[in-house]
């Protein structure tokens, strides 16, 4: 059962035909608090438009304390950054606008899933070690050349993971300045990973999960921000603090990063059990392969923990995999088909691992995302080098 809160009854009944049979609306907040204290086991309230924001912040903050299972999910006409973050200090769960009806429900089981985490069967609190009881394994794709398929690569093995809910997956766009994960997977990026500036010490885990947004069931993403000026409030140390809320969230964290060693590349490779190295069949891609391959052992990040994916692996003009092998001295775990199909699937904004499963280049990325990146067998524990961090990265 889901209560609903609106005090326009029209309003409210158009609510409630989209929620299902399984609501009771509220048109006063004496018929709030009745049906609340009548079902002590209710785990979602949704606090419609027409309810005054003072009121509906006070609500929140009130059941917040006294009943810390019951989600609350509240529907406004605008949404923006500044409700956002007043909605979650005072503890609402999520923020959708009122034309968005998917948004809602999507809103809505979100909620339901921490509830059920949070029931006290499970004894698990807010703010404890990973409410979520989940610890991911993170896993970070990073190419110094530009343009080599990370983002490519990291949006389809993400897909690929998520298997249409079987694993619960974030991919995070650490590209901050110029992130393409939602113009790959068509989404609007009306929250990002900057909004987590403005949350201070109020970032959790509840506050994190109304940043992302959902692509589809087992896949939510954690944008980048609009633009570079936005992406420069971003500190190493929040990539480091939202990372480590995102695993106590999550099965798998795909970490897609820009062709640089910037701080906040550092802090995920850091925090990464797998470093998914790309290159591609040419020289600069192989020269700036074998540079990054030195700078990770200057870095101290362990090698077990690198895969080497050779993508566009059968260009026509390319060099072969020996080759590379050679020059690398590191083996190639993944060959990735070069097809004109991924492009055309980028512009369509629908990952080729969704849009054709059956597609040899899915095929072969799915093959190295369930081989080798699901593996038990592979590294217990994120790389926490140390070393040389210095040198690297300050300043940018
Ligand atoms: N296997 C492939 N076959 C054909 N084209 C590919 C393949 N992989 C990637 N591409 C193309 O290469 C281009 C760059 O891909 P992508 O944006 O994923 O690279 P990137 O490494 O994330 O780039 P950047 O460094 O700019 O972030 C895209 O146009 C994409 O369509
Ligand atoms: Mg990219």
């Amino acid at each position: 059962m889901t209560v609903l809160f609106e005090p326009h009854r029209r309003e409210a009944q158009q609510f409630a035909v989209l929620l299902g049979s399984d609501v009771h609306v509220a048109v006063a907040p004496a018929d709030l608090a009745r049906l609340l204290a009548e079902y002590p086991g209710e785990q979602l309230v949704i606090l419609g438009p027409g309810v005054e924001l003072g009121d509906a912040l006070a609500i929140a903050a009130d059941y917040r304390l006294s009943r810390p299972a019951l989600g609350v999910v509240l529907i406004r006409h605008r949404v923006d950054v500044g409700l956002l973050g007043e909605a979650i200090r005072a503890g609402v769960r999520e923020v959708v606008p009122t034309n968005d009806p998917a948004a809602l429900l999507a809103a809505c089981a979100r909620s339901m899933e921490i509830s059920r985490q949070m029931a006290p069967t499970t004894g698990r609190r807010i703010g404890g070690a990973g409410f979520g009881g989940r610890d991911a394994k993170v896993i970070t794709v990073f190419a110094a050349k530009g343009g080599c398929g990370k983002t490519t690569m990291a949006t389809n093995i993400a897909a690929a993971l998520a298997a249409g809910g079987a694993r619960r997956v974030c991919l995070v766009d650490l590209d901050l300045a110029f992130g393409d994960v939602a113009i790959m997977l068509q989404l609007v990026p009306e929250r990002s990973i900057a909004d987590a500036v403005a949350l201070g010490d109020q970032l959790e885990e509840v506050s994190l999960r109304a940043l992302l947004t959902p692509h589809s069931p087992g896949l939510d993403t954690l944008l980048a921000p609009a633009g570079p000026a936005e992406a420069e409030r971003i500190t190493q140390g929040l990539v480091v603090e939202v990372l480590g809320l995102l695993r106590g969230m999550f099965d798998y964290l795909v970490i897609d990063t820009p062709p640089a060693f910037t701080d906040h590349v550092l802090a995920a490779l850091d925090a990464s059990h797998v470093h998914v190295l790309l290159t591609t069949p040419d020289m600069p891609a192989l020269k700036n392969l074998r540079i990054t391959l030195d700078t990770f052992d200057l870095l101290d990040l362990p090698k077990e923990n690198r895969l080497v994916v050779l993508n566009r692996s059968d260009a026509k003009v390319g060099l072969s995999a020996s080759d590379i092998e050679r020059a690398t001295r590191a083996s190639v775990s993944a060959h990735i088909p070069s097809s004109r199909d991924v492009p055309v699937s980028i512009n369509r904004g629908v990952p080729i691992m969704v849009d054709s499963p059956q597609h040899p280049v899915s095929k072969s990325i799915r093959e190295f995302a369930l081989g080798r990146l699901t593996n038990p067998s592979g590294p217990a524990e994120p790389s926490r080098a140390g070393g040389l961090r210095g040198l690297l990265g300050r300043g940018r």
